[in-house]
Formats: C-alpha cells, sequence, structure tokens
C-alpha cells in the first residue's frame, strides 16, 4: 500500500470538475477498508473518517462532487497536523485508484454528517469520478516552490522532492525542513496576525500532508522513519518559522 501511495506523489493533482457519477459501490468498500489500515502521525488522537454522498456538505464555495471523506477528530494536541498525515494517505490511494480527489478546506458539513463520541468535523476531500486526467503528465506540472526555499542540507534531496510535491492550503507551502545529522526538523512559517488567523488552521495540516510526504519517501528509500515532537526545552528554532515536528531517518 505504502510504495503505491509513493508512486502516487509524483502523479496526483487536485480534481474539481466531478461528473456527479458514483464511485462503484465495490470500489468505496476497498477504500473503507484501506481507511482502516491507515498510520496515524500520533497514535492516541480518537479520530473517525467517512465516505458520505453530495447532500453531506453544504457551503457555496464547497466543491460540488457525488461523495465526501470527512475527517472528524477528538481536539488533542497535535490533532490537525495528524488529520492531514491521515488525510493524505486518503488522498494519494484516491489518485492511485483513479478516483479524483481534492481537499475542501472551505464548505461544512450539513447536520446530517456529523461525528460519533463528540468528535469535532476537521476537513473534508472531495471525491468522484472526473471529466478530466487525474493525473499529472510530468513533474513540470507541478506549481512549487524550488528545493533551496524549502530545505537546509544535503542528504535528503530525493526524499526532500516527495514533500516539495506535497499539496497545501491555497498552495501556500509553509514548510522548511532543516537536516542535522540523520534528522530532518520540520518548521512552519510564521503569519503576520490576520493570515495567522485565517490559516493557523490550514497550516497545520499542510505540515501533516508534508511530514506525510517525507514518511512515505523514506520507507520507500528504506529507511526507519520516526516522527516526534521535541520537548520544548530542546526545541529546534529557525527565524520567522514555528517548530513543529522532527523526523528521524535510520537505515534498516
Ligand atoms: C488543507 C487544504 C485545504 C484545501 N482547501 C481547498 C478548497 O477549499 N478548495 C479548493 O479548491 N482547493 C483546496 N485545496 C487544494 C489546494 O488548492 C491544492 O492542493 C494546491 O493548490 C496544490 O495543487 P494540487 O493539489 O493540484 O497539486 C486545499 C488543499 C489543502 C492541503
Amino acid at each position: 500500500m505504502q510504495e503505491a501511495y509513493y508512486s502516487a506523489i509524483f502523479k496526483r493533482k487536485s480534481s474539481r470538475k466531478f461528473t456527479q457519477e458514483r464511485v462503484q459501490e465495490e470500489k468505496i468498500q476497498s477504500i473503507l477498508q484501506s481507511i482502516e489500515e491507515l498510520t496515524p502521525l500520533e497514535n492516541d488522537i480518537k479520530t473517525e473518517i467517512k465516505i458520505m454522498d453530495a447532500d453531506s456538505m453544504k457551503g457555496l464555495l464547497a466543491i460540488k462532487a457525488p461523495h465526501y471523506v470527512l475527517f472528524y477528530s477528538e481536539e488533542k494536541p497535535n490533532d490537525l497536523e495528524n488529520a492531514g498525515f491521515l488525510l493524505q494517505q486518503v488522498d494519494l490511494m484516491l489518485s492511485d485508484m483513479g478516483i479524483g480527489s481534492c481537499w475542501l478546506g472551505l464548505g461544512k458539513p450539513t447536520e446530517k454528517a456529523v461525528g460519533k463520541d463528540g468528535m469535532n468535523y476537521v476537513i473534508a476531500l472531495a471525491i468522484g469520478p472526473t471529466s478530466e486526467p487525474v493525473h499529472r503528465q510530468s513533474k513540470a506540472e507541478f506549481k512549487r516552490k524550488k528545493m533551496e526555499e524549502i530545505y537546509q542540507g544535503s542528504h535528503f534531496s530525493s526524499i526532500m522532492e516527495a514533500v516539495r510535491l506535497a499539496p497545501s492550503g491555497t498552495n501556500s507551502q509553509p514548510w522548511f525542513f532543516v537536516e542535522e545529522e540523520n534528522t530532518l526538523h520540520a518548521f512552519c512559517a510564521k503569519k503576520g496576525k490576520l493570515k495567522a488567523m485565517l490559516y493557523e488552521r490550514i497550516n497545520r495540516m499542510d505540515m501533516g500532508i508534508g511530514l506525510c510526504h517525507l514518511w512515505l519517501a523514506g520507507l520507500a528509500e528504506g529507511y526507519e522513519v520516526d516522527l516526534f515532537r521535541e520537548v520544548s526545552e530542546r526545541e529546534p528554532t529557525l527565524p520567522n518559522y514555528e517548530y513543529t515536528y522532527s523526523a528521524s531517518l535510520k537505515k534498516k
């Protein structure tokens, strides 16, 4: 599975033009089964992922799709990073299956789409068959920052290439990674007050998405990848950025 998700990194794109046909029921069942086997960033955060019909989302800016993947979580530290990490695996899974998907930061679930055990709705993916290709033909089609804008280091360029291609809200790519021996420290760009209010939640999910690509690329290259958050006294610093996570990479 993880190999397939890794391959999808290099061809995936957001799909926004859905035919409104339904995805075959067997495929929905297979997605739901794979969702059971996803790896979280944090083991102790309760989450729920469900696939709902078109009438589960509202909001003028929501993309119209035949199904939505809705993500719910209990509220805990690192919950949004965990959401990004988990739901990006679903985005890549769908791309691998040839099903279109698009992250949906704008839009709200309707009353019928409530989470169990009082979990909060976090974010959704719009998914379904599309009227345009689901994959990019080449890397040149990705609009992304240059490697030097997101990475200081030299040993993990190919892993960082997978991070560079990761999707983010409004394509803001808020991440910067600093290498220290066999560890990559992940930082998120600090924003002014207004932007911080608008984007704080999305940026935290973006960081989880970037970490998901890092993890998959590390595994694909034969590393053992350990993702952790340094305790506050030992947190690395970088001017104008906020520390989020670290990834230690050891050859198996
Ligand atoms: C957390 C998050 C929220 C997003 N919200 C929306 C959205 O509400 N509407 C939309 O059209 N695209 C949304 N996107 C898609 C991004 O605009 C898109 O991923 C980015 O521009 C990169 O393009 P690509 O996914 O085609 O590579 C979102 C992406 C992320 C990661």
